[in-house]
């Protein structure tokens, strides 16, 4: 980047408005007014000549992609939390910094996993559908019965700050609080909830499990026909993390045979397109990938990047760097 000049930055999808005011406040920026979803050709072109990248997890940054990126990119802002859609080690293996957006989610995606909790525990989407086809008649006692959460045990997989957030929640509800994570938290952070080393022992006893781990090849199909039926009958299995952490097949299945009375999906694998069988489940609750979609959180996530990016060029360290990066003395000064 020439000395005094502002940085250039590729932003790959539309951001709220005071984002992007903020951005062209700041920046050189193209920034991307119809919201297309940009091929990963589209996406190395548009960068030719930027400093940086500001991406969503709706890209997917793969080793291929880092590789073609042209020698003055030097730094990949995520907007999310998240960060499996980008090759971290081909990114730090280029000497690129990459960062992401945690703490300003977390409360907004906690706040959609206790939806799904109660959508999927109250069988809400049956109860949508039968008012929007108008298929309700009247009210029955024994209409339309689904499960209380209050006296639930709720396991939570991986206890990190969202799983922490949706414990608070959970019980202000009355459930009791069971997690299993890669360690065992400090007991200010534990408080009540009860540590299970296995992700086993996590399963038999859940009524209802919320999954908040990181997708990672350690957790990818972590919830599978195995890990599953060792669920109690009857149990509910709710996921807002991401989709490749569960195996359709297993799901769809112990769904299907009423192994389990529901679920709540808020991600799904190879969205948009997910597998169709989910749609036709009445006991599947399902919303599409909506865990941060509020505009306070969306700011708050845009912000946060540019945080990163203005701390990078500034030539200190991003805050929320997710690669060991290691500074070339052309970037970020
Ligand atoms: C989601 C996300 O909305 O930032 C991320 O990585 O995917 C979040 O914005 C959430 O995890 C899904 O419920």
């Amino acid at each position: 980047m020439p000395s005094g000049s502002r940085p250039r930055l590729l932003v790959t999808r539309k951001l709220p408005a005071a984002v992007e005011a903020r951005i062209l406040g700041s920046y050189e920026a193209e920034l991307n007014a119809d919201d297309s979803v940009m091929s990963r050709d589209e996406i190395v072109a548009r960068a030719d000549g930027k400093d940086g990248l500001l991406v969503t997890v709706a890209d997917r940054i793969d080793g291929t992609l880092i590789a073609a990126l042209p020698p003055s990119i030097h730094i990949i802002a995520s907007f999310s939390v998240g960060y499996d859609h980008i090759d971290i080690e081909a990114a730090a293996a280029r000497g690129l910094a990459a960062t992401n957006t945690p703490d300003v989610l977390t409360d907004a995606t906690a706040d959609i996993a206790l939806l799904l909790i109660l959508g999927a525990a109250r069988g809400a989407a049956a109860g949508m559908a039968a008012i929007r086809e108008g298929s309700w008649k009247n009210w029955a006692p024994t209409g339309m019965l689904g499960t209380d959460v209050g006296g639930k045990r709720l396991g939570i997989l991986g206890m990190g700050r969202i799983g922490r957030a949706v414990a608070k929640r959970a019980r202000a509800f009355g459930m009791s609080i069971h997690y299993h994570n890669r360690h065992r938290l400090p007991p200010d952070q534990e408080g009540d909830a009860i540590y299970h080393s296995s992700v086993e022992g996590l399963f038999e006893v859940s009524d209802i499990l919320s999954v908040h781990c990181a997708s990672t090849p350690e957790t990818r199909r972590l919830v599978n026909a195995q890990t599953l039926a060792l669920m109690p009958e009857g149990a509910i299995l709710v996921n807002t993390a991401r989709g490749d952490i569960v195996d359709d097949d297993a799901l769809i299945a112990a769904l299907a045979s009423g192994r389990l009375r529901a679920i709540g999906l808020d991600v799904f694998n190879n969205e948009p397109d997910i597998d169709p069988r989910y749609r036709t489940l009445p006991a599947a609750f399902l919303l599409p990938h909506l865990g941060s979609a509020t505009l306070e959180t969306r700011n708050a996530m845009g912000f946060r990047a540019l945080d990163n990016l203005d701390a990078f060029f500034a030539g200190r360290e991003a805050p929320d760097l997710i690669t060991p990066h290691r500074r070339s003395t052309s970037s970020a000064s």
